[in-house]
């Protein structure tokens, strides 16, 4: 069977990144006890993987209060300044696996603001990441996440605005919103701060889904940006299925079939999409 694999499947450059720092904590097999504030990934096996090998998964902050002191990787969606703030406290060691990505609009939000700027995150307010912006303002920010939201903003003529956006917010949807506000003709200083990873990810799955007779996206159930992934190449390859290990796949291709494309979403560790990619190969 020939196979098609995109190219950006499987983790981006901040998850894989972060990943990194957690194996090297692993390895270096100090004697404190390794935790991760919140899942370091949205995927269960290798959360599963990775208690199995010592590393536990800080689910809140009563547990927070329970646990001996140890080594605390905060994950690639950042968490708010007093988090960080609190955790060097409690005595943790942190070791940031914040994404460069998001860092740059830590600092950017946080310097803003300090000059005396209103912030305003064009984003989810409940998304991790997005709190987590927030907790690097030094005033409270303003969250919008359409054109028609940006009438909540109390704009003043004396007053100066940042703009910055959640990283995976639709690059469409930003634009829309940015023109909207420079229409009104206010004092603000936007900073794209968008990452393509995404984008790209579903633009190269859709080109692949477009070619092939059958199409297999590899994710977590609870993948939001898997779900999407799937959702695009369906629309290009009737033929499309969402797997979570090779264990789901349950393919009978008829003869007809020459060409399967693989895809993953961004929390898809390599080793599972490679199992997928010989399997397809070597089995049909
Ligand atoms: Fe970073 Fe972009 Fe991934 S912001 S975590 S590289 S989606």
């Amino acid at each position: 069977m020939n196979v098609i694999m995109a190219e950006s499947a499987g983790f981006c450059f901040g998850v894989k990144k972060a990943m990194d720092m957690v194996e090297e904590q692993i390895e270096q097999k100090g004697d404190l006890p390794i935790y991760t504030y919140g899942p370091i990934i949205h995927n269960a096996e290798v959360v599963r993987d990775l208690e199995s090998r010592g590393v536990i998964t800080i689910k809140d902050d009563e547990e927070l209060k329970k646990v001996p002191k140890g080594i605390m990787i905060i994950r690639s969606h950042g968490v708010p300044k007093r988090v960080n703030d609190t955790l060097l406290d409690m005595g943790f060691k942190i070791v940031d696996a914040t994404c460069p990505f998001v860092k740059r609009i830590h600092n950017e939000v946080s310097r803003q603001s300090a000059q005396g700027k209103k912030i305003i995150i064009v984003g989810n307010a409940t998304h991790p990441e997005v709190e987590g912006i927030i907790g690097w303002c030094n005033s409270k920010p303003y969250v919008i996440e359409s054109v028609d939201e940006i009438e909540n903003i109390p704009f003043r003529q004396d007053e100066s605005y940042c703009l910055v956006s959640q990283t995976t917010f639709n690059h469409r949807k930003f634009k829309d919103i940015v023109e909207k506000i420079a229409q009104i003709g206010y004092d603000v200083t936007v900073v794209d701060t968008i990452c393509n990873a995404t984008d790209e990810r579903q633009r190269e799955s859709r080109e692949v889904a477009k070619r092939v007779d059958t199409m297999i996206v590899i994710g977590d159930a609870h993948s939001s940006n898997s779900k999407k992934l799937f959702e695009i190449c369906k629309e290009e390859c009737e033929d499309t299925h969402f797997i979570q290990t090779l264990n789901d796949l349950k393919l009978e291709l008829p003869k007809s079939v020459r060409l399967v494309g693989i895809t993953a979403g961004a929390s898809t560790p390599n080793n599972i999409i490679e199992e997928v990619q010989n399997y397809v190969r070597v089995d049909f």
